[in-house]
């Protein structure tokens, strides 16, 4: 089976999974790390090259003070636990969005993790906390605007690599597959440049109930997709042969 080099999920629908089982929100996120350690393990063992976890938008930090505190504590406590594990397995954990509004701490502790684990080979996990995909082409057009006033970059000489560059997956593959759970069929400011050509998969499963089998699901759907990179279907044939 043909195996996506780079998965991007939006983990949605832990406050409905909590609803429905007349829970507080915040026992819906805390059930949403289970899914992910299953995720990291399922790609990990596929052969994923890179998994990209949506855990906190630059607009989630319009929700109630009280649930922004939950989900940082559970960030903070879920990085404390999981560290070890991800470090013995060979997985390589990075964080994108903009991180200095974060507390100190769970900053102190993502960069530590991030050193931790640079050298390792295995799965590179990059989980988006603060990170808009409107955020990440701005940084990344202030980073040329910048070197153009410098005087260092010619602005005629930018093309759609060199812009890539400047952002938050630069030097990684553009997404294969997109994953939403949560039964909503938006991409809600995630990679929005990255995912230019990725192959949509949307579920109603909340990310509480995403399992083994809603993952083979996703994969297998997939594995049929003929992406055609804007060719026709003869090109590619011809190209296989
Ligand atoms: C996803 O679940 C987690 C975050 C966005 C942080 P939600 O909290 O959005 O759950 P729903 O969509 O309200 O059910
Ligand atoms: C997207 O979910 C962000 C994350 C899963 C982190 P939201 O729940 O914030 O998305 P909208 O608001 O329904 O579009
Ligand atoms: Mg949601």
């Amino acid at each position: 089976m043909h195996v996506p080099r780079h998965v991007a999920i939006i983990m949605d629908g832990n406050g409905r999974w909590a609803r429905d089982r007349g829970l507080p929100r915040a026992a819906g996120h805390r059930a949403g790390i289970k899914p992910v350690r299953l995720t990291v393990e399922e790609c990990s063992r596929r052969g994923v090259e890179v998994l990209t976890l949506f855990a906190f938008s630059s607009e989630n930090w319009l929700r109630p003070p009280q649930e922004v505190g939950v989900l940082m504590q559970l960030f903070l406590e879920a990085l404390d636990r999981e560290a070890d594990e991800l470090a013995a397995k060979g997985v390589s954990l990075r964080f994108i969005g903009a991180r200095a509004v974060l507390g100190a701490e769970l900053q102190a502790r993502m960069a530590g993790v991030e050193s931790r684990t640079a050298a390792n080979t295995g799965l590179k996990l990059i989980v988006a906390i603060g990170y808009g995909g409107r955020w990440d082409i701005v940084e990344a057009a202030k980073r040329l605007a910048r070197a153009a006033q410098a005087g260092t970059l010619d602005p005629d000489s930018i093309d759609e690599a060199g812009f890539a560059a400047g952002l938050a997956l630069a030097g990684l593959p553009d997404p294969d597959l997109f994953i939403r759970t949560g039964g909503d069929q938006r991409i809600s400011n995630f990679l929005l440049w990255n995912l230019a050509y990725a192959e949509l998969w949307f579920t109603e499963a909340f990310w509480p109930a995403f399992d083994a089998a809603a993952l083979e699901a996703a994969f297998g759907a997939f594995a049929t997709r003929e992406r055609r990179f804007g060719k026709t279907a003869a090109q590619l044939k011809a190209e296989r042969c």
